[in-house]
């Protein structure tokens, strides 16, 4: 029986979960892996606060970095997150020559080049797959199912918190404040949603799932990003009418010798596959050249699909051997050359345009006359109310067009004197 000796850093509610699954798997996983997993050392600063679980005192620190340098310690689990102590205690596991699993993906998207290139210096495992999509395991399929694929594309839903509310939005014509608050409500989001709302999260995923799936260095701040805070539930009743859903998508597909990669609220047809991805799911929707497209669907968030993910993780380094990786290519080819990403002056999409507009004669000429300077071609308009004299919202589709002219064409028509308030725009995927 191989015993694997953990060292666990932080015993907030992934820390808990994983706990709780070790203590009652435990026969499980020693008849069915031959694997039994010790919990060792837990530092956490406030045990007093957990009410779920008690472990034996003997077995608890408050001190993080007595466990990572520990002799007895063969695989350090990192679940403080953040990225300034979290990042020097994985460097000094790594550099005790302990293999590590964490959840941390703003610490892996954000200087993922130093803590991965250190472990594969050290020989050491740096196992990932709670950063992504929770208990999805979507960075095993690319190390393994997806072997005989390069991918082209990535199309993803990874936040939990904005899935939930774009949909409670949706289905109940919520605004986006009442449905955050719900959302918070629910323990979906944080006191703090900013990370969550902003979009941040979900690029911080997007880093780590493009790094992996076009094999290169992906620099963070190259990410464009959108959070989904604009969204009013009339975009949301607007985009129904044409027959689209409006998700939180994280986007990276292959361009040329770079790559496209953005997060940003998106206009999906409701006859695409995400588009009907509800609630804090999360989705994972890749292009692989041999296989076509593979979705994965799950739990992106939450202590135990999280801990889930990070067992899968800790069962393959059990698998390997405490020798650790001889040649990680997969690692390797993730630690090669820049991809770079697109400005996103330079990308081409559709859009959704919204428009407060004064309900007065040739206003939509006018519109429509600098979109037509910009070479920009409308595909559907629609006003629904008529309020002459009035503000009103005014929608145009636009096809597919660049997107530094649609910004010059709006940056234009916003000029114009019968334009109330701020121009929405939101960029149209479709299947
Ligand atoms: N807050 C995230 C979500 C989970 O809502 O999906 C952790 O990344």
């Amino acid at each position: 029986m191989k015993k694997i000796n953990i060292g666990l850093l932080g015993l907030g509610q992934i820390g808990t979960g994983l706990y709780e699954i070790l203590a009652a798997k435990k026969g499980l996983f020693a008849c069915q892996l031959g694997v039994s997993f010790e919990l060792k050392r837990i530092a956490e600063k406030y045990p007093e606060r957990n009410k779920k679980v008690r472990p034996p005192k003997k077995i608890m620190t408050k001190d993080a970095f007595s466990v990572v340098r520990d002799p007895s310690i063969d695989v350090v689990v990192e679940l403080i997150g953040g990225t300034t102590v979290a990042r020097q205690l994985i460097k000094e596991a790594l550099k005790n020559g302990k293999h590590v699993v964490t959840a941390n993906k703003a610490l892996l998207a954000e200087h993922g080049d130093e803590i991965f290139a250190l472990a594969h210096r050290m020989k050491r495992w740096l196992c990932f797959e709670a950063s992504v999509g929770g208990g999805i395991p979507c960075i095993k399929a690319l190390r393994e199912g997806l072997a005989a694929n390069r991918i082209d594309s990535v199309h993803a839903i990874i936040n939990g918190t904005t899935n939930y509310i774009l949909t409670q939005m949706t289905a109940k014509g919520m605004s986006f404040a009442e449905a955050l608050a719900g959302a918070q409500k629910q323990g979906y989001a944080e006191a703090n949603p900013f990370l969550d709302v902003s979009g941040h999260d979900a690029a911080h995923k997007l880093a780590i799932l493009a790094r992996f799936a076009f094999g290169g260095k992906v620099k963070f701040k190259d990410i464009y990003c959108e959070g989904i805070t604009e969204i009013s539930s009339d975009d949301i009743a607007f985009a129904k009418e044409f027959g689209y859903t409006i998700k939180l998508l994280a986007i990276a597909k292959k361009s040329g010798s770079g790559m496209e990669a953005r997060v940003q609220p998106t206009l999906l047809p409701n006859s695409h596959i995400l588009a009907s991805v509800n609630g804090s799911f999360n989705a994972i929707l890749m292009r692989g050249d041999e296989v076509g497209d593979v979705l994965f669907y799950g739990r992106g968030a939450g202590p135990h699909p999280t801990a889930s993910a990070v067992i899968a993780d800790l069962v393959d380094i059990a698998k390997a051997g405490a020798e650790g990786p001889a040649e990680d290519r997969f690692m390797v080819r993730a630690l090669g050359k820049t991809i770079p990403v697109k400005s996103i002056f330079s990308i081409q999409s559709r859009y959704y345009l919204r428009f407060n507009v004064i309900d007065r004669p040739s206003v939509l000429a006018g519109i429509s006359k600098i979109l037509g300077k910009h070479g920009i071609s409308i595909s559907d308009v629609m006003q629904r109310e008529r309020s002459v004299g009035r503000v009103v919202p005014l929608i145009l589709l636009t096809h597919a067009t660049h997107e530094k002219d649609l910004r010059a064409a709006v940056r234009e028509i916003d000029g114009l004197s019968c334009i109330k308030g701020k121009t929405q725009v939101i960029r149209i995927e479709e299947a």
